[in-house]
């Protein structure tokens, strides 16, 4: 960082997306939105925050209880366990002295792209395979995502692939044999990651939960699903990739280009309009990309569509008046010195009491309760900004 000044290795990552995405759409970037300051309980300093706090909190006299949970998400790490770590440990995920899930309840959400730019790669795949196990006991979870760069790898297309990655495996023989069916990673490929995900805000089986009551949710992927991948449905996505990427980590010598009997479905996924590539929700002008993240949020039945791919080396991009559109990859590997970066999702449903329910007359033996959603930034060395706060009073 200190030869290049900021603005000089923007423009030089900015080039790089721009080369290798010559064929694609442009990029632009967009000046992050200030908001107001505000503090936030998690994350920062790493103190008091709403981890593991599912089920705990305020009670009311009827035994009416808030139930909150917290959903952090992480994009692009590149290759880079140190920044990787220093990002888990601001958001309190991990512990600072060891590598232990500290986060209960949690739910932690990476959204692909661990792979390439960077020499970790068989680090960072170590410890998400253990915050996976961790979280589980904890009653929490980890969700992993596959990017771009590791159906890339699978393919056999090496362009962003370090010599200290491929030393790292003992040369690139292993490290092919790793990223094969054969191989520990492409085996977790195929059986922990996924395309996309989506999560719901409070665990939809709490037993605390309001009868008849659906939390919301939040769709996560690495680049972007559009609305004919919406109207299609998760499963399709994730069914349509997966084989996809089965068929490249099935090939004995990959060239990089798609195998031989890629079906044109396939073909279609990995498309610059496929959910690992699409960047419409960065590229569109505010009008245009909400109307088609409204199409998409409606058809996956969630909030907020959260994506990495397109990087903001200032700042998560947020867009659309209730944050439709959340844009989180800062570049946080040091492949681009951008902001270590977590977004997180507190969620919270209150019990209101009755004193404040004078509008209950037609409510029958219903009962008002406030959902309250913030969405906050933690960006490292700077206090967490509370990006958008948005509130529901809802008859349950
Ligand atoms: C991947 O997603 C499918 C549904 O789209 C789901 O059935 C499966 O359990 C998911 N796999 C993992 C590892 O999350």
């Amino acid at each position: 960082m200190s030869i290049l000044s900021r603005p000089r290795l923007l423009l030089l990552a900015l080039l790089a997306v721009g080369l290798y995405h010559f064929a694609g759409p442009r990029i632009s970037l967009f000046a992050p939105v200030e908001l107001a300051q505000g503090d936030v309980g998690g994350g920062g300093g790493g103190g008091d925050h709403s981890t593991g706090s599912l089920g705990a909190a305020k009670a009311l006299k009827d035994g009416r209880r808030t139930i909150s949970k917290r959903t952090v998400a992480v994009a692009d790490l590149h290759g880079d366990l140190e920044h990787a770590l220093n990002v888990f440990r601001m958001a309190s995920l991990v512990s600072s002295t060891s590598e232990s899930w500290i986060a209960g309840h949690d739910t932690l959400v990476s959204t692909g792209d661990i792979v390439d730019r960077g020499d970790d790669t068989i680090k960072l795949y170590r410890l998400f395979r253990s915050l996976r196990m961790q979280s589980k006991q904890a009653g929490g979870e980890v969700r992993n995502l596959v990017g771009n760069h590791e159906v890339m790898n699978a393919l056999g297309d090496w362009r962003y692939v370090t010599k200290g990655d491929i030393e790292s495996f003992g040369g690139a023989a292993a490290r092919r044999t790793a990223m094969s069916t054969q191989g520990w990673i492409g085996q977790e490929w195929l059986r922990d990651y996924n395309v996309t995900t989506t999560v719901p805000l409070l665990p939809p089986d709490h037993p605390g939960l309001p009868k008849g009551y659906t939390p919301p949710s939040a769709s996560f992927v690495h680049g972007g699903i559009t609305p004919a991948y919406a109207e299609r449905g998760i499963d399709e996505i994730n069914r349509i990739a997966k084989s996809l990427l089965r068929k490249g980590l099935d090939e004995e010598r990959p060239s990089g280009w798609l195998p031989p009997d890629t079906t044109p479905e396939e073909q279609a996924v990995w498309s610059e309009s496929g959910p690992l590539w699409y960047r419409g929700y960065a590229t569109e002008d505010e009008p245009e990309a909400c109307r088609i993240a409204e199409k998409a949020t409606s058809a996956l039945g969630v909030r907020h569509l959260v994506m990495g791919h397109t990087p903001h080396f200032d700042g998560f991009v947020m867009r659309c008046p209730s944050a439709e559109i959340l844009l989180i990859d800062t570049g946080i590997s040091r492949a681009y010195g951008g902001e270590q970066s977590a977004l997180v999702i507190d969620f919270e449903l209150v019990p209101l009491p009755s004193s404040k329910q004078d509008g209950d007359r037609g409510h029958g033996k219903q009962e008002l309760w406030r959902e309250t959603e913030t969405l906050s930034a933690l960006y490292r060395g700077r206090k967490p900004k509370v990006l958008k706060r948005l509130e529901r009073d809802l008859w349950l």
